[in-house]
């Protein structure tokens, strides 16, 4: 793994401890690293009445979105673990927020590698395609005119 990624990695984790999660008690942390070499972080955030909550992918990815408007995302790295604690699988992103990432690497109109961080185990994925087949892309043909 590059020093980047690695760097991506260690931000993932770290951003655990920016997650509220009382209910799951399953804390997730998610960094995106923009073309620009930034880094912008996410945490999952939950809330009493549950659907009001959002994922820490979703979180990092809206935040570099709002904050960064016309950055491309270039890769997004995800760690997770019960009470705070990185589990040994890698952690795996939900349906919901490989989605948002198809949509982030879409307007980038280049690949957005996706890590799974674990403690035992890391996977790296090149492109959100790999981990989300036949992404619903209708909005395509309107970005491309
Ligand atoms: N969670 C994430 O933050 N990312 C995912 O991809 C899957 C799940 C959060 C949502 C909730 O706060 C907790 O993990 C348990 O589902």
């Amino acid at each position: 793994m590059s020093a980047e990624d690695r760097e991506l990695c260690e931000a993932a984790v770290k951003a655990m401890e920016g997650s509220y999660a009382p209910y799951s008690k399953y804390n997730v942390g998610a960094a995106v690293r923009l073309a620009d070499g930034t880094i912008v972080v996410g945490a999952n955030q939950e809330n009493a009445a549950s659907p009001s909550g959002l994922c820490a992918e979703r979180t990092a990815m809206f935040t570099a979105g709002a904050s960064h408007p016309g950055t491309p995302m270039r890769s997004i790295a995800i760690a997770g673990g019960y009470k705070g604690v990185p589990g040994d699988e890698p952690c795996s992103p939900c349906g919901a927020c490989r989605q948002v990432m198809a949509e982030y690497q879409m307007l980038a109109k280049a690949p957005m590698s996706v890590i799974m961080v674990g403690a035992k185990a890391t996977w790296k994925f090149a492109k959100v395609d790999d981990v989300l087949p036949y992404i619903f892309d209708s909005f395509k043909a309107d970005m491309e005119d």
